[in-house]
């Protein structure tokens, strides 16, 4: 059956009043939901005995060039598809209950520093964009867990960064990306990419993972792997926002004996797909 949807603030309340002495999972999405999204809403389950999926595309976190417009919206589709993995809830709010004033005017979040690099350096205000919506979505909510995907590896370390500095009372759980059969991530936005892009699109994961490979097989020449990995994506037909090898907790420079990530943010025609390997992952 597929999940009820409220829409105001008044609605969500009453439909979780009941549930939260047994505990609450939530997966915030902005809908146009795939595989990658249903591997959230299993992991959710597992922790809590209700989910709560919101589905919001965030006029915030989008630059004025950037795809708001465009984004897919398909409400009925996702909640068949969740129907599939049983959610309970899908709580799609009205652009006026997300944010009662004109954005201008809105209340922002912003956690310095882990926002401004890499995606934050190429796409200004995305992260407080997401730290605002997903802080106010928590307080909306109230969850006891809240689930996302490591593919948005700088996201999860924001919001964590963010639930710990406002001491917001939730537990940020990530969940592996899920992946098509020849290694490129389940994104909503590889439905941008013509067939002749999308069979060139695996490239980003197989240089991520010759990148992975040689640090785990002890190489520490961070600069050499990062030129590798841009050349083999531009070799691709890519254009390569950034390739670059980071500390896997802060984002900060790599040091051996501390876990490392590797991430790249490339666009192929209309898309701009984003990926990473934890070391520690191959
Ligand atoms: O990852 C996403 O889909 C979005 O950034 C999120 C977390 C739902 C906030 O709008």
């Amino acid at each position: 059956m597929k999940p009820p949807v409220v829409r105001d603030c008044e609605a969500l309340d009453a439909a979780l009043a009941p549930w939260r002495s047994d505990g609450i999972a939530f997966v915030p999405t902005m809908g146009n939901l795939h595989d990658g999204h249903l591997a959230l809403v299993a992991r959710a389950r597992e922790l809590a005995p209700r989910v709560v999926v919101s589905i919001y595309v965030n006029p915030l976190q989008f630059g004025p060039q950037e795809d708001f417009a465009a984004y897919p919206r398909t409400l009925e589709e996702d909640r068949a598809r969740l129907a599939e993995v049983g959610a309970d809830l899908v709580f799609a709010p009205w652009d006026e209950v997300m944010y009662p004033r004109p954005l201008s005017e809105t209340t922002r979040v912003r956690v310095p520093g882990l926002s401004e690099i890499l995606c934050g350096a190429h796409r200004p205000g995305h992260f407080d964009g997401v730290a605002t919506v997903v802080a106010r979505l928590f307080n909306l909510v109230r969850p006891d867990h809240a689930v996302f995907g490591e593919k948005d590896y700088q996201q999860l370390l924001v919001i964590r960064r963010m639930v710990a500095d406002l001491a917001i009372p939730v537990r940020i759980h990530g969940a592996s990306t899920v992946r098509e059969p020849d290694g490129l991530a389940m994104s909503s936005r590889n439905q941008y990419l013509s067939p002749e892009e999308r069979a060139r699109a695996p490239a980003l994961y197989r240089a991520l993972r010759a990148a992975a490979e040689a640090l785990a097989r002890g190489s520490e020449d961070y600069g050499r792997l990062e030129a590798q990995g841009r050349a083999a994506l531009e070799a691709t037909g890519f254009r390569v926002d950034y390739f670059t090898v980071r500390d896997a907790d802060d984002l900060g420079p790599p040091s051996s004996g501390r876990p490392r990530v590797v991430l790249a943010a490339a666009r192929l025609g209309r898309a701009r797909l984003i990926d990473n390997l934890r070391v520690d992952a191959i």
